[in-house]
């Protein structure tokens, strides 16, 4: 594990709370609704993959789903969302990892990762995550992916990040996955900015 990226992240999540953070939202709402459009159940195997201190998982509990694990490199993130939770925290595979030396040996049908994957700028770093989803993921599985558009901001909790169009993303996760859903978002941050994000589904098909 990168210590810089594991020091910076625990930093931001021990000095600013949740709600201060520029991608909070209250509601995932967008998230909620493709998981629910494109999951083939409610037991469905579903990984959130640097889900932080997010609310997803709050209501994914709260919608019946009952296999879910939260992934994320800060531990005091995923603390946030324990605490959050209470003893309902007892329902959710708590994973404290950085994802490109994801170990976990369960096969996912739904992976969902809202504004991880653009954080990621080399090439050997976006290949460990992308064999690291492909060993996870089931065939038939689904990707979601949220990442800053090419009209998105260039940083992120200043970081440089990777901006991705629709057509650069489809040839990243190339021929054995099929685009199934692309759609675009504009994410208001607490701070009232705007943010452009686009999303892709990709369903495994090989
Ligand atoms: C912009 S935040 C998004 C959080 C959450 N998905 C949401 O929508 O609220 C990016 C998250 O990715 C996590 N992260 C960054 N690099 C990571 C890595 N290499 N492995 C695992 N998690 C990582 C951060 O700790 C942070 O929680």
């Amino acid at each position: 594990m990168k210590l810089k990226t594991k020091k910076h992240w625990e930093n931001v999540y021990k000095t600013k709370s949740p709600k201060e953070v520029s991608w909070f939202q209250e509601s995932p709402e967008l998230s909620m609704n493709l998981i629910n459009r494109f999951a083939q159940s409610k037991n469905s195997a579903l990984i959130d993959v640097g889900g932080g201190a997010s609310r997803l998982i709050d209501q994914l509990l709260l919608e019946g789903f009952n296999n879910p694990t939260v992934l994320d490199i800060s531990e005091y993130a995923l603390n946030h969302s324990k605490e959050r939770l209470g003893k309902n925290k007892s329902q959710v595979n708590w994973v404290i990892q950085d994802i490109k030396e994801f170990t976990i040996h369960t096969k996912f049908d739904i992976w969902h990762d809202r504004a991880l994957f653009h954080f990621l700028n080399s090439q050997d770093e976006k290949k460990s995550y992308l064999k690291n989803l492909d060993l996870s993921l089931k065939k038939g599985g689904v990707a979601i992916l949220f990442t800053f558009s090419e009209d998105g901001p260039l940083k992120c909790s200043g970081l440089e990040i990777t901006r991705y169009d629709e057509s650069s993303m489809v040839s990243l996760f190339g021929p054995n996955y099929k685009c199934i859903h692309f759609q675009k978002e504009t994410h208001l941050t607490p701070a009232n900015k705007k943010q452009h994000f686009n999303i892709w589904v990709f369903k495994k098909i090989k």
